[in-house]
């Protein structure tokens, strides 16, 4: 395996697992994770690419397993480890529902949780190697049918950065420099155009810096006053303001310890940006109607659609603060620029939607991957995503996406010239 493996435990008090989460992460080198309760960890499944889960027995007894029997259905193939109370009756049915790996009794042994972790992730990677050698070989069995374009080479591996899926160097290059840029305390910039993927990257970089195990806030600065956006980072003192009926803690303190990810950060007023440069310079930050400063230890992530150097230029930006935001800057490329990512992500959104809705897709077809290869998707992935969802809704059971399920827009538009570089064909959708 290219990465490592996330570990995630759902336990009903942490304080337990400490030494359990120092052995898998110290001594083998897993990401874990650790949440209270189902909701939490359902939370985290969303913005976190998981390969096993650790379930703690839920009460009642009956309904123990309640996570992990949902597990089954959404995330098929995340390992799945139940551990029971040394006391906890025969829970059989609840076993076999959620069809776990394996269950452990407590009292908690480390080094037997550690094997059976290992165990469980080398059978989710030759059940991985194995699904990708059958649609091979189930590729070149069907090539007649398919219509396979033989400039095409056979597929590109996909790769993943959490949620975000990729084959292109390009992306590859970013969230390589992305893990890293994690791993310091420094503020992130993120630019680039709508549905790029720009908020996936910042739920990224959160969960893989040390302040995962702290909240991450989201705060979209668009179309707001300035009284409201100060008042929902910053909080407020109550009678602040003429409907200030109570002290508000803010969205900065309700993260402290984590991250806030300011989205559309070209949008707000110059004096917010004043506000916003001077937590940056020093950590600190008034609420509105107090004259008390308040320390906040909060990583600030930010994104824009809108070139915030160019807004400097023209003096609708501050220059200090652009300066001060760029910890790193990273630039997520249109999706016409990396169009070898087209391919996967059509694949995978494909196999995300039928799922989602229980329709089977055989796979796509070669002459539909040249066609969007062919596309310039002004709404980039969003808009790939949304097209798939929508052939998908309207193919049959048992068929292949074809270019005769494409929306009209997509169906009318020319082909770009020259496509920037030849996509790898991967045609089959993940059972
Ligand atoms: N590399 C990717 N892999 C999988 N899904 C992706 C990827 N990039 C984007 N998406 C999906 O595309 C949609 C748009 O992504 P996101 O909201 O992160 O874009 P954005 O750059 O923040 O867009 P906007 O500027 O409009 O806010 C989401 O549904 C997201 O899950
Ligand atoms: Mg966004």
């Amino acid at each position: 395996m290219d990465r490592t493996s996330t570990i995630l435990i759902v336990a009903r008090d942490g304080t337990e697992w400490v030494d359990v989460v120092d052995h898998l992460a110290d001594d083998y080198g897993y990401r874990v994770l650790v949440v209270q309760g189902s909701a939490e960890a359902l939370a985290t499944l969303v913005d976190v690419h998981v390969d096993l889960v650790v379930a703690e027995m839920e009460e009642p007894a009956e309904s123990g397993a309640a996570l992990l029997t949902e597990l089954r259905v959404s995330h098929p193939d995340i390992i799945r480890i139940l551990i029971l109370d040394a006391d906890a009756p025969g829970i059989g049915r609840a076993i076999s529902q959620a069809a776990i790996y394996q269950f452990l009794r407590k009292p908690l042994d480390a080094e037997q949780l550690a094997l059976v972790v290992k165990r469980g992730l080398e059978t989710r990677e030759l059940a991985r190697r194995h699904r990708i050698l059958s649609r091979e070989f189930k590729v070149s069995d069907n090539a007649g049918l398919l219509d396979l374009h033989p400039s095409l080479p056979f597929r590109a591996e996909s790769m993943r950065f959490e949620k975000l899926v990729y084959a292109s160097e390009k992306m590859a290059e970013l969230c390589d420099v992305a893990r890293q840029a994690a791993r310091t305390e420094l503020p992130i910039l993120i630019q680039g155009e709508t549905g790029t993927g720009k908020e996936l990257l910042a739920r990224a970089v959160h969960y893989n810096s040390a302040r995962k195990a702290s909240p991450l806030q989201v705060q979209n600065c668009g179309g707001m006053s300035d009284e409201l956006l100060q008042s929902e980072l910053f909080g407020h003192k109550r009678g602040a303001f003429t409907g200030a009926i109570s002290d508000r803690l803010g969205l900065f303190r309700a993260a402290d310890g984590g991250t806030v990810f300011l989205d559309e950060i070209s949008e707000v007023s110059p004096s917010f940006q004043v506000s916003l440069l001077r937590f940056l310079q020093e950590g600190e930050l008034k609420p509105l109607g107090s004259d008390k400063s308040l320390i906040c230890n909060v990583r600030i992530i930010a994104a824009s659609n809108r070139r915030l150097s160019m807004l400097v230029a023209k003096g609708e930006f501050r220059q200090d603060l652009y300066f001060r935001l760029k910890g790193f800057e990273f630039e997520v490329p249109p999706l016409r620029d990396r169009v070898e990512d087209i391919p996967v992500l059509a694949e995978f959104f494909a196999a995300k939607h039928s799922e989602a809705i229980g329709r089977k897709i055989l796979g796509i077809s070669a002459s539909l991957i040249e066609k969007l290869v062919h596309y310039d998707f002004p709404g980039n992935i969003r808009e790939l995503e949304n097209e798939i969802r929508r052939m998908v809704a309207l193919a049959k059971d048992g068929e292949y996406l074809t270019t005769r399920n494409l929306s009209p827009a997509l169906q009318a538009a020319a082909p770009r010239r020259t496509p920037r570089r030849r996509p790898g064909s991967c045609l089959r959708v993940r059972p």
